[in-house]
């Protein structure tokens, strides 16, 4: 099928991408005329693992194509997925113009049938909204279908993601939109839902508020085992084995961050609200956030004395999840902005963002790897989850430290095994009630 992704972000790179690579013709469009170039030199926008391997070879095989023009895409494809940003405005509403000005040069370009995708995430019923403006902009007489088809996509794992769906979801109200997306899929094997469009919609938006309020719902009780001597990994596991709660999504640490959970949450609210509803719940599963963050700075004080004027903290971990660089309301960034405004000395490395963060992050310390982090910190921060971090030399790392004290955001060590090699070790909810 010929295909064209309008928005190469990391949703449109990544869709444009696998559909290229289950055998399509597909150009990926963008109008940051750099990011083309560079794309047209395989240069990438984004990490993400495989997504540089795959953008190659799918175009050695002129499967993938870049441009700035939504004419071209227009012009090219039959389908069109709209993949623009969609970022929250001062108001917490979601900025539709992207997805406003992509719908109006469609119909303006338009001189054939068009099913026009909505994958971008977007608030319930502006699916019918695209519609309609593609109606009021189009030349005469020409057919058109508008489908929402929402992401799952997780970064760090987006590739994969892609090709091994837990579902699909088709929402749209054209039996021919329906059979196109059902043909586009078909090779991947997951179970279809085809819903109106406003139910594919609010899937969107549940999903990622029932992941964002399993979380806090863990974090929330990482608090109460702090109290009581429990130990969270074992209840998480306790209570995930349960198959109508599930393991996943149960892992205490300092809170969530991305660009997707904060956002989508606060779009969310936002919209409940508008519609007449006071979306309690969800205002509270962004409050345990936030305090999930001041709880664990609040731990570091405890543990190194109330004044850090100059104590020098290491921190292990800049991007809001492994595997990807993205800082976007990365815990990270809103930890050390809490230490440093206490006074205490920043020291960090991160495996992929550290020239992202080298960006956003004023007197820090940037270090080359772990150890040099370390090296005469009065105390180690785990803040994301690296691999790497999991297996560090802990005796050498005990040697260089000026304190052996790891204050464990994530819980990857054994309390244990850290102990025994003498460390001070404390994590979230596991236990220790400083
Ligand atoms: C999330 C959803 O998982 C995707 O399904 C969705 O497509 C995507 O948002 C989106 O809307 O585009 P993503 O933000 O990439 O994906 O990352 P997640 O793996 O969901 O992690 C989000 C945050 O939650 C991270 O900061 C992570 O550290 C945190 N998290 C996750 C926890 O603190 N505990 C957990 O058990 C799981």
């Amino acid at each position: 099928m010929k295909i064209a992704v309008i928005g190469s972000g990391y949703v449109g790179l990544v869709t444009g991408t696998c559909l290229a690579d289950l055998g399509n013709d597909v150009m990926c469009v963008d109008n940051d005329q750099t990011k083309i170039e560079k794309l047209k030199q395989g240069i990438m926008p984004i990490y993400e693992p495989d997504l540089e391997e795959k953008v190659l070879s799918n175009r050695q095989e002129n499967r993938i194509s870049f441009s700035d023009s939504v004419k071209e895409a227009v012009d090219f494809a039959e389908i069109i997925f709209i993949a623009v940003g969609t970022p929250t405005l001062e108001n917490g509403e979601p900025d539709l113009s992207s997805v406003e000005h992509v719908s109006k040069e469609i119909a303006f370009h338009m001189k054939d049938y068009r099913l026009i995708i909505e994958k971008s995430t977007v608030p319930v019923r502006t699916g019918n909204w695209i519609k309609q403006t593609i109606k009021d902009n189009l030349a005469h007489g020409i057919e058109f279908d508008v489908a929402s088809n929402p992401e799952f996509l997780r970064e760090g794992s987006a590739l994969s993601d892609f090709m091994h769906p837990d579902r699909i979801i088709i929402g749209t109200d054209s039996p021919r939109a329906v059979s196109i997306l059902v043909k586009l899929y078909e090779t991947l094997n997951a179970p279809i839902l085809v819903t109106d469009i406003e139910s594919a919609e609010l899937i969107k938006h549940c999903a990622n508020a029932f992941l964002a309020m399993k979380i806090s719902f863990i974090n929330a009780v990482s608090q109460i085992c702090e109290k009581t001597n429990a130990d969270i990994m074992k209840v998480a596991k306790g209570i995930g084995l349960d198959r109508r709660i599930g393991l996943d999504f149960l892992q205490a640490g300092v809170g969530f961050g991305g660009f997707c959970f904060p956002k989508d949450l606060d779009a969310f609210i936002n919209l409940a609200f508008k519609l007449g509803y006071d979306f309690k719940l969800l205002k509270a599963v962004k409050e345990i956030n936030h305090e999930q963050k001041s709880n664990f700075c609040f731990k570091v004080e405890k543990l190194l004395g109330k004044d850090l004027k100059n104590k020098v903290i290491g921190i292990l971990g800049l991007s809001f999840k492994p595997n990807t660089d993205d800082l976007r309301f990365s815990p990270a960034l809103e930890i050390i902005k809490i230490l440093q405004d206490k006074g205490a000395k920043i020291k960090a490395y991160d495996p992929k963002s550290m020239s992202k963060a080298k960006e956003v992050l004023d007197e820090v310390c940037f270090c080359k790897d772990p150890y040099e982090t370390a090296q005469d910190a009065e105390a180690l921060l785990i803040i994301t989850e690296w691999l790497i971090f999991k297996n560090l030399d802990l005796i050498k790392l005990k040697k260089i430290m000026k304190r052996a004290l790891i204050i464990d955001g994530r819980n990857i060590y054994d309390p244990k095994r850290l102990k025994k090699v003498g460390f001070e070790y404390y994590a979230v909810g596991r236990g220790e009630n400083i």
